[in-house]
């Protein structure tokens, strides 16, 4: 893959750096006493997490501060998500409700941007229907912001940008997390797989990956600044760098970054399992640096569904991975994506999702009904099931769900888990913290330990959280 076919040019980035200064300068001169408040609000998946922390790092420089409402804020932004169609109705109904908001503080100004935004059907309703929006911009331009507010502050005017392209890396941008002990590192952007349902492809572009040593420079800086649990994003990371040598390939990256010093936990999503290797399971397998979590999506127990899903995989492929994963990790932690009701799925069809997961065992599951996204293929494929009807099969794939994470918490009872602690939990006097599979557990402590890891002994295991007491 030719990187430099999607490198945003270094004079570029240092327009926008100085649109960031040109914006505080007019910022400062027109909150002269007290600095202008941001309201940045994200919907959708870490990749869109980790975008807006690149936003609030680009609005820090501009001279913004942040709130915690749209009510005392003088710039709303939502980084919205397209996945399905309910998350795009949220959006919409969100914005409307600043409508009021705005029309008492007429300077206030509403951005959007992301997924959403990316798809022109959607640009034009915000601009014919919702005249209090002040600036769309799409996933591609979205290191632009600086010289849209800039624009926005000096005209006044709305502006509307969506240009389309394959994507961009870009690399350098300040970023401000949000937290101190979890990072999120994109590795890969865009996709190329164009499984049938999903609209990520049209409104992220193609795969492309960051450099190696980018990556891992970011790793090594992260955990020096303390960050305890780095989680590697991509919509399929199992095919970075495909294209590259094996020692440029996701399984090499996740080992090298494995071998930083340092005291922290490597996490890794989503797994395709198309892309998926025994030899990635067996790097998993090899360094207590790496969590013991796999989030691999299955989508469908079905192979005709699979096929029509265009997910290039097997019930069989898919069960054999899962087995060689439990072979070299027993205690591994597995949790997946699945859709009920995709056009066409019969019961029968959906019987086989069902005993998938009973075979696999999943610690939890991502379930959704199926939403037919505009300009996807399955969009226009005959879908004769009632949503009432899957309604029901989805309340009993969630059923049999729930019964297993019971039994698979059951069986924590008296062991004992490596746990970071993550924060307080309710109740006087107890802490919060997650298990390498990614298992809640709360347990009594002092707050000092917030940060750390520490071990502890499962005493009460519920369905969705585990109850026990730092180990003796
Ligand atoms: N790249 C990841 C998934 C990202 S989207 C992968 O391929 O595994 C997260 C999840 O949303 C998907 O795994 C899928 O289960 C769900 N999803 C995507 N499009 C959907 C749609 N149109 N309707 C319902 N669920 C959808
Ligand atoms: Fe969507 Fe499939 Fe790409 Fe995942 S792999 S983002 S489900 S097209
Ligand atoms: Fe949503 Fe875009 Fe992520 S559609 S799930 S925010 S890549």
């Amino acid at each position: 893959m030719n990187k430099d076919k999607f490198s945003v040019p270094q004079e570029e980035l240092n327009k926008q750096k100085e649109y960031m200064n040109l914006v505080r300068t007019v910022i400062t001169s027109r909150y002269p006493v007290e600095a202008p408040k941001a309201f940045v609000h994200t919907y959708g998946c870490q990749g869109n997490v980790a975008d807006s922390e690149k936003i609030l790092g680009m609005l820090s420089e501009m001279g913004y501060e942040f709130c915690q409402s749209p009510e005392e804020a003088d710039l709303v932004l939502y980084n919205t998500c397209a996945i399905r169609e309910h998350a795009e109705d949220r959006v919409f109904g969100n914005v409307g409700a600043l409508k009021p908001i705005k029309k008492q503080r007429p300077d206030m100004i509403i951005a959007l941007c992301g997924c959403m935004m990316q798809q022109q059907s959607v640009a034009d309703r915000i601009k014919n229907s919702f005249s209090h929006v002040n600036l769309v911009f799409g996933t591609h331009v979205a290191y632009k912001l600086p010289e849209f507010m800039y624009r926005i502050l000096c005209t006044g005017k709305r502006v509307f940008d969506i240009t389309d392209s394959d994507g961009n890396i870009v690399e350098g941008l300040p970023v401000m997390r949000e937290g101190t002990l979890r990072a999120w590192i994109p590795i890969m952007y865009g996709c190329n797989n164009f499984c049938s349902y999903c609209i990520v492809p049209y409104v992220r572009g193609r795969e492309r990956s960051r450099d190696f040593d980018a990556v891992l420079n970011e790793v090594r800086d992260v955990v020096s600044a303390g960050y305890k649990e780095i989680t590697l994003l991509g919509q399929n990371v199992n095919s970075y760098n495909k294209d590259l040598d094996e020692d440029k390939r996701f399984p090499a990256l996740l080992k090298a970054i494995s071998e930083i010093e340092g005291d922290f936990i490597v996490r890794f999503m989503t797994s395709h399992p198309r892309d998926c290797t025994k030899e990635l399971l067996d790097v998993m397998a090899s360094s207590d640096k790496i969590a013991k979590h796999l989030h691999l999506p299955f989508q469908s127990g079905n192979d005709r569904v699979l096929r029509e899903m265009n997910r290039h995989y097997d019930r069989e492929k898919y069960l054999s991975l899962i087995d060689y994963a439990y072979k070299v990790m027993p205690e591994l932690s597995i949790t997946s994506d699945v859709i009920v009701g995709f056009p066409g799925e019969t019961y029968e069809e959906f019987c086989d999702t069902l005993s998938l997961i009973e075979r696999v065992k999943y610690t939890s599951l991502f379930t959704f009904i199926f939403s037919a996204r505009p300009g996807t293929k399955a969009y226009s494929m005959p879908d004769p099931i009632s949503r009432e009807e899957k309604g029901k099969w989805f309340k009993e794939l969630t059923d049999l769900q729930e019964k297993i994470a019971g039994e698979r918490t059951a069986n924590m009872k008296g062991k004992t888990y490596r746990v970071l602690v993550e924060g307080t939990a309710k109740g006087e006097g107890m802490l919060s913290g997650r298990t390498g599979g990614n298992i809640i557990i709360e347990f009594p402590g002092d707050e000092s330990l917030i940060g750390e890891f520490i071990d502890v002994t499962v005493t009460n295991p519920r369905t969705w959280i585990v109850y026990g007491e730092i180990a003796k």
